[in-house]
């Protein structure tokens, strides 16, 4: 039985194709089930009493039937007296031995599954965070954390429930028409023949009805989007006055889910009228004809019992065998989704206790050298053609340009998060190449355009900057920041808990907190991506007052929007479709006359002039 999910992720792994049976996929699946490995012993002995507890479940049929025999002062069997009070202590007996044998193999199964399942989420997770950034860009997070959650879900189903039942379905079904036969080979024969016929149009027809449904519930899917969509973004709806053609987008949708269902409650009704009539014709006719067989005393009423209640076992576990295969399906699909992850390339960084350490220290220069780029994702577009400078250790180096530049795409190459196409970028002279991602990523802290808190406390995200530091370092880092005031406002101060299900902190605010997060890292270089959006005056001067304390001591290179920040840097670029277009301090930018940097400047002082 599959164990219900609570997460959506559920719908989303029944839309993916399966994929089909075979050796490759097989060969995929078995390397997850590698991490049985280690409790190897525990699922061999979870097996034996599965084959156990299969096989005792057998012998009631035949204790049953001798029982009844017994009642009519009949000996079945040669071993078992004809005493009804025997027969029935005797079963009892065997069936609490089932039972226990089945809490055991229950309860050893799921140990193995839920502790090599925690060791497959573990290394995916690890797998997961160190992947290079560029594997991130073409995936949707929702889609990733489905897979370690319904996928692995899945996986667990199969490693808990499926594997087990498919072993017991076929001891169920192997031994139960073996013992059909011996119980009465007329009955049997004339069972079996019938069988094949009703399993064929069962199967044709739940293809056919699975279809069906999946085509409603996709109408369903997209009707349910257009409700999605539209409450996130209701503001839009009602500015644009749509409602009107919202309810009609919906109501259309709607339509066509609920025609589409009714067509298939129509077909599942024949299904379910034709099961019915099969399952009880057959029991029917087992039954007419046995009798007819207990008459003539071709066979006794306990026979007859025993061969009701195997026929029963064994179409209970024909019936089990369609569900179990595509449960079977899913758990390839899911492993197939999981393994992909496993498989991908790292980073080329060692993550464990000693990943702060740094081998090799820097004081900051840093030079680009003819440096071209393209994002891995879109390989024909060039966002950088041939960018070169240089910036000397402690100095302040700002970076303008029209947005969609690149601006923000040189900071993610500062930090290693790509690689260039062509050219060198330098750390001290050292080309990027020879030192260590870590040692780079360590000595570098962003403060980015749109910082994105943890959903924890504003302490635990400040700290984030240095796992190590202490309380009274962080309220110094707060304080620098420009921070600590307001964090004191809040009732809760530092653990005040921020994102979604805490206080919502406004965009000053959250800079400011990035802004703490980074002193407390105290990195050589800073990377510093102003906000496009701007902040109120007085927000901005405590901003400005901020960074101003953080950029002191270290190199800076600062993304600037806002061109009145950055009068006093040491050199200013001008980047321009992947160029630079021009370089020099404010003073000579200004005096050059006729550039991009002069005709953004004159702009900007008219904004605020007519604010
Ligand atoms: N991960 C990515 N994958 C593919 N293309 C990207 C990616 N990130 C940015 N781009 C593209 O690269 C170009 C430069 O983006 P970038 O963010 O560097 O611009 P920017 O100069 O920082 O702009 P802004 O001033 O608006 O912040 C844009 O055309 C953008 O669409
Ligand atoms: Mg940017």
């Amino acid at each position: 039985m599959a164990r219900p999910r609570l997460n959506s992720g559920d719908s989303h792994s029944e839309d993916l194709p399966k994929p089909k049976i075979n050796k490759e996929t097989l060969k995929k699946a078995l390397k997850i089930f590698s991490y049985i490995r280690p409790f190897k012993w525990k699922f061999v002995i979870g097996m034996v009493f599965l084959i156990l507890s299969s096989l005792t479940m057998l012998t009631f049929p035949a204790l049953m039937g001798a029982m009844i025999d017994a009642a009519q002062g009949k000996q079945k069997f040669d071993w078992l007296p004809a005493d009804v009070m025997y027969i029935g202590l005797l079963s009892i007996s065997i069936l609490a031995v089932q039972s226990t044998i089945s809490f055991f193999r229950i309860r050893l199964f799921v140990e193995i599954a839920e502790k090599s399942l925690a060791n497959i989420r573990k290394d995916t997770y690890h797998r997961l965070i160190t992947l290079p950034i560029d594997f991130f860009a073409n995936r949707r997070v929702g889609e990733l954390n489905s897979r370690l959650s319904a996928d692995l879900s899945q996986i667990q189903d199969t490693m808990t429930t499926t594997l087990a039942e498919i072993l017991r379905q076929t001891i169920s079904l192997g031994v139960g028409v073996f013992l059909l036969v011996l119980v009465s080979p007329k009955l049997a024969l004339m069972n079996l023949s019938v069988l094949p016929i009703i399993i064929v149009v069962a199967l044709i027809f739940g293809r056919f009805i699975r279809k069906l449904s999946k085509e409603s519930q996709d109408q369903l899917a997209d009707s349910n989007a257009i409700v999605q969509e539209t409450l996130l973004g209701i503001s839009n709806v009602k500015a644009f006055v749509n409602e009107y053609f919202e309810s009609k987008r919906y109501a259309s949708k709607l339509g066509k889910a609920v025609n589409l269902a009714v067509k298939g409650a129509t077909y599942r009704g024949l299904f379910a009228s034709f099961i019915i009539f099969a399952i009880f014709g057959a029991a029917i006719v087992v039954i007419w004809y046995g009798a007819s067989l207990v008459s003539i005393n071709e066979i006794s009423v306990g026979d007859l019992t025993m061969y009701i209640l195997y026929s029963m076992f064994v179409a209970g576990s024909m019936g089990s065998f369609p569900e179990l295969y595509a449960s079977i399906q899913r758990s390839l699909g899911a492993s197939e989704r999981v393994l992909e992850i496993l498989d991908e390339d790292q980073e080329d960084i060692k993550v464990d206790e000693t990943d702060k350490n740094i081998k090799q220290p820097l004081t900051g220069a840093i030079a680009f050298d003819h440096v071209r780029f393209s994002y891995p994702t879109r390989p024909d577009i060039q966002i950088l053609k041939d960018i070169s400078f240089q910036i000397q250790a402690g100095k302040k180096l700002a970076i303008v340009g029209p947005s969609g530049t690149g601006k923000s795409t040189i900071a993610s190459l500062i930090l290693q998060f790509y690689q260039p196409t062509d050219g060198t970028i330098y750390y001290d002279g050292i080309p990027a190449s020879e030192l260590a991602l870590t040692d780079i990523r360590n000595q570098v802290a962003v403060v980015p355009q749109d910082v994105l808190l943890f959903g924890g406390t504003i302490r635990e995200n400040i700290s984030y900057g240095n796992l190590q530091a202490d309380a009274e370092e962080i309220i110094t880092a707060a304080k620098r920041a420009n921070a600590h005031n307001f964090i004191m406002d809040f009732p809760d101060g530092y653990d005040t808990i921020v994102g979604e299900r805490g206080v919502k902190l406004s965009g000053g605010q959250r800079q400011r907190i990035a802004i703490a997060r980074a002193l407390l890292k105290d990195p050589a270089i800073l990377i510093l991506d102003e906000a496009t959006s701007s902040l109120d005056s007085e927000s901005e001067r405590l901003v400005q007052l901020a960074l101003e304390e953080l950029m002191k001591n270290r190199t800076s290179v600062i993304i600037a929007h806002r061109l009145s920040t950055i009068r006093d840097a040491d050199m200013i670029i001008v980047v321009e479709n992947g160029f630079i277009s021009d370089v020099g301090t404010h003073q000579e930018l200004m005096n050059k006359g006729g550039g991009l940097y002069q005709h953004l400047y004159q702009l900007q002082s008219l904004q605020v002039f007519e604010s």
